[in-house]
């Protein structure tokens, strides 16, 4: 039997076009599994390592976080997983800066600790939308990890209990604000917030409540109405508990508004996924997500499968597919830049 050969899209130096051609085929080591993947996802960090380097360690490089796929090989120590298993997976290149680990190739290296199971029933296209986003909504809500991101900027510390498919969801009596509800954190922040009993408010565009009730906000405030601070102010005052907010579109448009919110409401979390402002008042604990954290674990190996199999957790954003074929990452990058409401720019391989 032929073996098969690797192939990834390759980025040699900032700012330059991804090279398609021959990898190594990667080995795995203890605890890690080779996923042939079927579907790529694009995040935005992938246009930054792309056009500026950020987070590369070693040149050429191979980029990309979420795969969706089958098992090929699994290393030591693995007992999750077998050879044929339909996976989804975060990987780490952007912590480990090893190309076999980025998800822009035919075949790359995921830690069997961020993979879970991708029940049949659910297409490698709806899949991939989550690895990335469950790191990032995983830290926002569960860490109980005190830690920098970079110096002076603190991890979100919310430590929230992990949900579980058995147990029934009693109400947490916490209420959380998600700005940004639609977009692909914060589609996954709410589904988590919610699975755990947390009463969640979102701020999105009005053309996507509906996509933000689904994943069971109670309330969804649209981020261009000029009164958003008093309508999610009454919202939280509805249900009371307010514990913070979850800024998932971190922007110098958003932090004045959430500034205000928590104002309104006498403080809480500000946890966001880039850095926060410096200057919070001291009844605002401003901290930072980074999708990768080992809060995430717990989720991939106990909860992301059965949540799926149970339809208690949805695949959305959904995806939009750029395109078939390594050839097509350059593409989708492009257009994920431009821009997406309530979408996940995907690459079926
Ligand atoms: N720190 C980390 O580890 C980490 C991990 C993942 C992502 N991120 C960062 O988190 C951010 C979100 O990433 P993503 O992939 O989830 O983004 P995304 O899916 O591309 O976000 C698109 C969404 O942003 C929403 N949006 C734009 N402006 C808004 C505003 N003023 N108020 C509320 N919503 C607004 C849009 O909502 P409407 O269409 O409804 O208007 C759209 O649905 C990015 O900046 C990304 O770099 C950080």
């Amino acid at each position: 039997m032929e073996l098969p050969t690797n192939r990834a899209a390759w980025l040699i130096k900032a700012d330059t076009p991804l090279e398609i051609r021959e990898a190594p085929m990667p080995t795995p080591g203890p605890g890690e599994l080779v996923v042939h993947n079927a579907v790529v996802g694009i995040n935005h960090v992938d246009n930054w390592m792309l056009e500026a380097g950020v987070f590369v360690k070693q040149w050429p490089t191979v980029i990309g976080n979420d795969v969706a796929g089958t098992v090929y090989a699994v290393g030591s120590d693995v007992e999750r997983f077998k050879k044929g298993d339909r996976v989804i997976g975060h990987g780490m290149t952007l912590v480990t800066g090893r190309p076999e680990d980025g998800a822009f190739a035919l075949y790359t290296i995921v830690s069997a600790d961020r993979a879970a199971i991708l029940p049949n029933s659910i297409a490698f296209k709806d899949g991939v939308v989550l690895p990335l986003a469950v790191g990032a909504a995983a830290c926002a809500l569960f860490n109980q990890q005190p830690g920098e991101v970079m110096p002076g900027v603190p991890l979100a510390l919310l430590g929230l209990p992990y949900p579980s498919v058995q147990r029934p969801v009693p109400s947490s009596g916490k209420t959380l604000v998600v700005y940004g509800g639609s977009s692909t954190v914060g589609a996954v922040v709410t589904q988590l917030a919610t699975a755990v009993g947390v009463t969640v408010i979102t701020i999105t565009g009005a053309h996507n409540f509906g996509l933000s009730q689904r994943c069971g906000a109670v309330e969804v405030i649209d981020h261009k109405d000029s009164a958003i601070t008093e309508k999610v102010g009454a919202a939280v005052a509805k249900y009371g508990g307010f514990i913070g907010i979850i800024v998932a579109i971190a922007t110098p448009d958003t932090y004045p508004t959430a500034l205000a919110i928590l104002a309104a409401l006498g403080g809480g979390h500000l946890a966001c996924t880039h850095p926060p402002p410096a200057d919070v008042p001291a009844n605002v604990k401003a901290s930072m997500i980074f999708s990768v954290n080992d809060a995430s674990i717990p989720l991939f190996r106990d909860y992301l499968t059965p949540a799926l199999e149970a339809g208690k957790l949805l695949c959305v954003p959904p995806p939009i597919v750029a395109g078939k074929g390594l050839e097509s990452i350059q593409d989708a990058l492009k257009k994920a830049k431009a821009g997406l409401s309530a979408a996940k720019m995907v690459v079926e391989l």
